[in-house]
């Protein structure tokens, strides 16, 4: 079976930049993305490819080549699923904030939604592709609701985990580790659908690195390998601590333990604390699947690295505190950086966002400054906390756009994204133009501790 029409339902950081590498490497398969989101399919639109609403490096010449050729942007849902012969699901699944599992588990509300609307609208015989993270099983209730709401036509579902990282999206799409595709392999409408999809990705991506299993293995890999790299950035973060308290350095010693070639050097970068769409709610999602089968001793285990995620996060905000004579109140804070990482403009579940509210509380005033982060998302990030007012959240903050600006009269400045920029800075002038001492918390270990010593920083970085 070739595919020549694919729907993609969900024009986020994971559909949108997904379906652009997929345009561009097979131009003669038409893609279509829908949302239902108005203003995103908008920007997705907007004639200058610069506008387009998701920044990621390298993304928007991949969608300047194929949009219009064979990569078009929708709000019209229904006929692009009409028209697909393959359709991807790529909504938002967030932790649930109401109900049982609150605070847990998954909500699958969006992917029932399109589940629905899929099996009111399809007219013949179409692939299913869960791109969103779930958890295990989720293709069996997808599978059950098309067949039962549906006009009788047939559907093979599969699991087509993202593993991209946001910043590097483009690359990862381009030279992905591998691409999993689970499916039914044990029948031939089954099979026949793996193989449609292992088709679409060999137009670029080497045969053995596309892997083949079947649903739940590739729905628990997803899990089970955001599970491990968040757990080696919390298991980092853990040493931090006792290499403050005992001299070691964080970076010494994550470098002597990277080298040996059993361990590996990704993934073990002190910081303030992972953020992230996919880590935490993976893992919390994992902890619920395992409480649910009354695997007590798994969930606890996991549960333990986003224990130790909150404790990071925690313990620097209260550091700064202390250290800054253990008052904020009314003190001018600059925050580098609100994104969860460099080189993307997402918030979601970032550090930033929980070192403020404590800074917050303890009635600091806060200015921020990120390169790709706009005022409004600052406030909605805030506002989502639920902490205080947006009248109280808006007369505390400011947002700049510019670092200087930022810094200028504070008594502290934490960098809590590690953007290029921010080693670029003209630090001298920073510390000069603030009130003295001048405190510089490090979240990120981003800057040289000797050369900010040398300018009269009193300095604090993780792990040092
Ligand atoms: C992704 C993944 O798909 C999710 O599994 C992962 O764990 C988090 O990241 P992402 O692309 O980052 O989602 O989410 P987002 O940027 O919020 O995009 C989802 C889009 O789906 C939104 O634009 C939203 O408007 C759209 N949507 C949602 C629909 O079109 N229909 C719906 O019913 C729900
Ligand atoms: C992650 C997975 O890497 C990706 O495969 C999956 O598909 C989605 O989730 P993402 O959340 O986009 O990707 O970014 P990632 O690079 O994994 O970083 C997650 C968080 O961990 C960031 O806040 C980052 O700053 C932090 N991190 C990462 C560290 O603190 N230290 C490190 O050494 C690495």
């Amino acid at each position: 079976m070739k595919i020549k029409n694919i729907c993609c339902i969900g024009a986020g950081y994971v559909g949108g930049p997904t379906m652009a590498v997929i345009a561009q490497k097979c131009p003669e398969i038409n893609v279509t993305v829908v949302d239902i989101n108005e203003e995103r399919i908008k920007a997705w639109n907007d004639e200058d490819v610069e506008n387009i609403p998701i920044y990621e490096p390298g993304l928007s010449a991949v969608v300047k080549e194929a949009r219009g050729r064979n990569l078009f942007f929708s709000t019209d849902v229904d006929s692009a699923i009409d028209k697909a012969d393959m359709i991807f699901i790529s909504v938002n699944t967030p932790t649930k904030t109401y109900g049982i599992g609150k605070g847990m588990a998954a909500d699958l509300k969006y992917i029932e939604l399109c589940a629905r609307q899929i099996a009111r609208v399809s007219k013949n015989d179409k692939i299913v592709v869960e791109k969103s993270t779930l958890p295990v099983r989720t293709a069996e209730a997808l599978k059950n609701i098309l067949d039962n709401t549906g006009n009788g036509v047939n559907y093979q579902i599969l699991s087509n985990p993202e593993f991209l990282a946001e910043g590097t999206a483009v690359d990862d799409l381009m030279n992905p580790d591998r691409v999993l595709i689970g499916g039914d392999i044990d029948t031939a409408e089954g099979k026949e659908a793996v193989d449609a999809l292992v088709d679409v990705y060999a137009h670029w991506v080497p045969r053995e690195r596309l892997l083949t299993t079947n649903v739940w293995s590739s729905e628990l890999s997803k899990l089970t390998a955001n599970a491990f790299l968040a757990q080696r950035v919390s298991s980092i973060n853990a040493m931090s601590e006792l290499c403050e308290k005992t001299g070691a350095d964080v970076n010494e010693v994550s470098k002597a333990v990277g080298m040996d070639s059993r361990i590996g050097s990704k993934f073990l970068k002190s910081s303030v604390g992972f953020g992230g769409s996919c880590f935490q709610k993976d893992i919390l999602n994992l902890v619920y699947i395992s409480k649910s089968l009354g695997l007590n001793e798994v969930a606890d285990y996991w549960e333990q690295v986003i224990l130790m995620n909150d404790h990071q996060k925690r313990r620097f905000a209260a550091n700064m505190v202390k250290t800054l004579f253990n008052t904020v109140s009314g003190k001018k804070i600059a925050l580098l950086g609100w994104a969860f990482k460099k080189d993307t403009n997402d918030t979601r579940e970032s550090a930033a966002i929980y070192v403020a509210d404590y800074l917050l509380n303890e009635q600091a005033e806060i200015v921020v400054y990120d390169p790709k982060v706009k005022p409004e998302q600052i406030y909605a990030d805030l506002g989502y906390l639920g902490t205080r007012s947006e009248q109280e959240n808006r007369s505390l903050v400011s947002v700049v756009n510019d670092p200087y600006e930022a810094t200028k009269d504070s008594h502290a400045v934490a960098i809590l994204t590690e953007w290029d920029e921010f080693k670029q800075l003209d630090w001298n002038t920073i510390y000069i133009d603030m009130l003295k001492p001048a405190f510089l918390f490090d979240g990120r270990r981003l800057l040289d501790k000797q050369t900010k010593e040398e300018i009269g920083f009193e300095f604090y970085a993780i792990g040092n």
